[in-house]
């Protein structure tokens, strides 16, 4: 619980500005332990982190950097990080009010890179009126990210039913089961929604739904970013030129 608190406390527990005063009152002994304090302005300022793993340079780039992530993925998913393969997806809608969501990578290949979801949700609607999109990838523990623009267009039929079949039943029955981006009254309406989808399917093979599939970036730009000491990062940026083929330049930080 916390509450408002005059800034000329004194008790120790103060913290933030005059603005920004927050006391945390535990509502019970054992909770002392578990004690949260809201990070003050002046802290969240000073989070940063210096990088130092390594450098990058053209020579160690691979000529396609769909190879070169690959290499860098690979050496994500060697360092057990939860889902490597997760990115952030920006979209643009009609207005031109880009929003991002987290989707996963499922198949990286020559063609590009594709993530499955609901066709009718909000990304697909941005993506019916506009093409471009950009994803990012931040991997902590390398010290590295990489940011990926280009067009989007949908996978074919098969690829998402193979990719669907492949789906845990329970992630299959979802895929029914939820109205993504939609309003729903409630969380029992979700939880109905796949007890009727279960009990629809019994123990039948599960059909990938019309409106769920596959989209794949094809990229146009990809920027691969290691972090240095001094902020003196490396930024290395493929852009595919009007032949198919790959120029890198380097960027400042
Ligand atoms: C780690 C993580 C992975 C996700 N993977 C996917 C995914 O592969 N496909 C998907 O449709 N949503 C995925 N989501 C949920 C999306 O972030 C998002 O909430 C959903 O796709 C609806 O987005 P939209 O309303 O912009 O269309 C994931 C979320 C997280 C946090």
């Amino acid at each position: 619980m916390y509450t408002q608190a005059k800034p000329e406390s004194k008790n120790g527990n103060f913290v933030g500005t005059a603005e920004s005063a927050f006391l945390f009152v535990c509502p019970t002994p054992f909770c002392a332990n578990l004690t949260r304090m809201p990070l003050t302005p002046q802290a969240l300022a000073a989070l940063r982190q210096d990088y130092s793993q390594r450098g990058l340079d053209l020579s160690d780039m691979a000529p396609d950097p769909l190879v070169q992530f690959q290499q860098w993925l690979a050496e994500a998913h060697a360092q057990q990080l939860i889902e490597p393969n997760a990115m952030t997806l920006a979209t643009v809608d009609s207005t031109g009010q880009p929003w991002t969501r987290t989707v996963l990578l499922k198949i990286c290949d020559a063609r590009g890179f594709a993530f499955f979801t609901n066709y009718n949700g909000t990304k697909g609607a941005h993506l019916a009126g506009e093409s471009r999109a950009a994803i990012t990838f931040w991997w902590s523990a390398l010290e590295r990210q990489v940011n990926i623009t280009g067009r989007v267009t949908k996978a074919s039929r098969a690829e998402s039913e193979a990719y669907f079949s492949s789906r845990p039943i329970a992630s299959q029955l979802g895929a029914w089961a939820s109205p993504q981006s939609s309003t729903i009254p409630d969380r029992s309406t979700l939880e109905e929604a796949f007890i009727q989808a279960k009990e629809r399917f019994a123990n039948a093979p599960i059909p990938c739904p019309e409106h769920w599939g596959g989209y794949r970036l094809e990229p146009e730009t990809v920027e691969f970013w290691q972090g240095r000491r001094s902020r003196l990062h490396d930024r290395l940026r493929y852009v595919k030129g009007a032949d198919g083929g790959w120029s890198i330049t380097r960027l400042a930080p």
